[in-house]
């Protein structure tokens, strides 16, 4: 079994004239916490496409654990614990956060089938508990317990942004994805997001790669840092070999990284 659990090997997409991403290689071992960074347009959401497989490449391949998942659905790659965030908000707005994170954990089912359903079996009740107990421990973990009956869509966007990440990890992912999830969060939420972040790897050995243009957050939380620039990667290495990079402080860091 490969070392890895997550690889992208030679990865081409094209919009029409627009090279997207162009022969790009990544891959990520579990618990770590890998930083995806880059100049707006770098390709950076469509990579997480292609991983997540929203998105066919024109070239290359996607292999989890080793097995080549390239043709496979987003809904298979969830199923075999790869989840993402959304760099525009995907909230269910209507629903409380707590309906929010039990939501997220449904595709599992109930066990029992429509049988279950209609007499209420004791193996679907247990079940229910099971989620609800699942569900309040994320929420108390994200810092959102005194938030659970309010409804996600009425909640300010660092909050909102916190949800999404409790829903993501409603059942325990061996691969997340996130892009971009500390925008519009204060100071004092991206310290929560990093605590939540660093114990999915830590503790649950969880694959994690984060995409944030906030470059000091990237570097404090991450012990690799990969750079994409037009398509491409430019560098890859520690937070501090990145940092050093001429070529990396030229493209993206300018002199504000110093
Ligand atoms: N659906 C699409 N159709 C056409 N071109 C697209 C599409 N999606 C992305 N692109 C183009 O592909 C390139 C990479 O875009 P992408 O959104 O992946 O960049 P990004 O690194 O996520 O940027 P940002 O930091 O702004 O989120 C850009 O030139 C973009 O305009
Ligand atoms: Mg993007």
């Amino acid at each position: 079994m490969s070392k890895h659990i997550l690889e992208a090997r030679g990865i081409d997409v094209r919009f029409g004239g627009v090279h997207a991403l162009t022969g790009v290689n990544l891959h990520l071992r579990p618990g770590e916490v890998c930083g995806l960074i880059g100049p707006n347009g770098a390709g950076k959401t469509t990579l997480f496409d292609v991983v997540s497989g929203i998105r066919r490449p024109d070239r290359g391949r996607v292999l989890l654990h080793g097995a080549d998942i390239t043709r496979r659905s987003p809904v298979w790659r969830a199923r075999h614990g790869m989840r993402r965030t959304f760099q525009r908000q995907q909230l269910f707005g209507q629903l409380t956060v707590a309906d929010n994170l039990l939501v997220a954990q449904e595709w599992r089912g109930g066990g029992g089938g429509l049988a279950a359903d209609l007499l209420a079996a004791p193996t679907r009740r247990t079940h229910e508990r099971e989620r609800r107990a699942r569900a309040s421990t994320v929420l108390r973990e994200c810092g959102l317990a005194p938030l659970a009956d309010d409804y996600a869509g009425a909640l300010p966007v660092g909050r909102a942004r916190m949800v999404e990440l409790a829903r993501a990890v409603a059942d325990p992912p061996g691969v997340l994805l996130l892009d971009e999830p500390a925008s519009g969060m204060t100071a004092y939420e991206r310290g929560q997001l990093s605590a939540v972040v660093r114990h999915l790897a830590e503790e649950e050995n969880c694959a994690v790669l984060l995409v944030e243009h906030n470059v000091a957050f990237v570097m404090e939380l991450c012990a690799r840092v990969v750079v994409l620039d037009l398509g491409s990667v430019l560098a890859e290495g520690t937070a501090a070999e990145v940092r050093a990079n001429p070529e990396v402080r030229d493209a993206y860091l300018g002199t504000s990284a110093a």
